[in-house]
């Protein structure tokens, strides 16, 4: 199979766990026979520097000609008082927002051989097995009126939090279709109790379950989701929201994997002009200026999402298969990164990625 990727490594530790992410995917095409063709892209602030936009045109076509585009991460401290088109988080967004994935899966799973990386207790940890399937493409991210006017006391910020029936039906269907290969059970996070779009939030899911009667699907308020995730994350299955909640819940999703730096992600349900399906992968890190260039970071959330893209973007599931056991392999073998390692000599972002590609054999 021919497999036309995109990277794009972004800032910070973004290129330092994209380059060992490609190199797993480059050992598994290697065995599995496929031909991988790589091109590379700007985002975020290295794009800035370069060009001046955080999405230059370029990556912009490149990503649309692209059958999947593997990203690193994105943001740099200097931008921190940026004008809001200024800042590389903008790159990412408007990228997500041109391949139209608006399903970001990120799975959040307990590896046995990591529990106690995680401050929480093993007993309530242990079995931890979700995916957080967040709306990307609509929300408060990108609502309008947006923007910051007026001075003085009278300064004031006004975003929009704002969903079409649509952007909802889509993103549940995506959800129930993903429970139908786990567990079965949907867990819709809103905040109904005081906003109106989560009164249609939970409405549309509501009535789009009514396709999927062989799932079970239950409510929860986001406050008390953030809550019943560190008391009992062994009750959710696939949690299905919104873009804003996605984002925080799923860091706090992390400290039950162990590290932040474990979690992948998938952002699918994206067409190309041919009509044929993208997918933008991801760790759900950010770019952590503060160790960028000391190959400290943990690569494995971005080579998880390289077998995400195996599975998703290319059907391959073998080969996604053979990926997440060559990681849970390097976990038991105890090569890993600092942030899984507090005692002992921690490995290198370049000796796990090797070791995941020996694991691979
Ligand atoms: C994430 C990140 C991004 C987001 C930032 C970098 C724009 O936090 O992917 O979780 O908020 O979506
Ligand atoms: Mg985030």
């Amino acid at each position: 199979m021919e497999l036309n990727v995109l990277v794009l490594p972004g800032d910070g530790i973004g290129a330092e766990v994209t380059a060992q992410a490609v190199r797993v995917l480059n050992r598994v095409a290697d065995k599995y026979k496929h031909t991988l063709n790589l091109t590379e892209g700007l985002l975020g602030g290295v794009a800035i520097h370069k060009t001046g936009q955080p999405l230059p045109e370029e990556t912009e076509r490149l990503a649309l000609a692209a059958d999947a585009t593997l990203m690193g991460a994105v943001g740099l401290p200097e931008f921190d008082n940026a004008p809001p088109d200024k800042r590389p988080e903008k790159g990412l967004l408007g990228i997500r927002k041109a391949l139209g994935v608006f399903a970001n899966l990120r799975p959040v799973r307990a590896h046995p051989s990591l529990l106690d990386s995680s401050p929480l207790k093993n007993h309530l940890v242990q079995g931890t097995d979700m995916i957080i399937v967040r709306e990307l493409t609509g929300g408060i991210y990108y609502g309008t009126p947006r923007g910051i006017s007026g001075d003085g006391l009278e300064t004031r910020a006004v975003n929009t939090m704002t969903y079409t029936r649509a952007e909802i039906e889509r993103v549940t269907r995506m959800a129930f279709h993903l429970a139908r290969g786990r567990r079965r059970k949907v867990t819709s996070v809103d905040k109904s109790n005081v906003l109106e779009n989560s009164q249609l939030w939970r409405k549309v899911v509501v009535e789009t379950a009514v396709e999927f009667p062989d799932i079970e699907l239950d409510h929860i308020l986001v406050d008390n989701c953030a809550m019943q995730l560190i008391l009992n994350p062994r009750r959710f299955d696939i949690v299905l929201t919104e873009n804003m909640f996605g984002d925080i819940l799923s860091d706090e999703g992390a400290v039950l994997a162990g590290s932040i730096g474990m979690l992948p992600s998938a952002s699918i349900g994206g067409r190309r002009a041919s009509g044929a399906w993208t997918g933008l992968y991801e760790p759900v890190h950010g770019s952590a200026p503060d160790i960028a260039g000391q190959n400290k970071a943990n690569p494995l959330g971005a080579i998880g999402s390289v077998a995400a893209m195996l599975e998703y973007s290319f059907g391959l599931k073998e080969e996604a298969a053979e990926v997440n056991r060559a990681v849970e392999a390097v976990l038991e073998s105890g090569r890993v990164t600092a942030d899984l390692k507090p005692t002992g000599t921690p490995a290198t972002t370049s000796q796990t990625g090797e070791a995941v590609c020996e694991a691979i054999v």
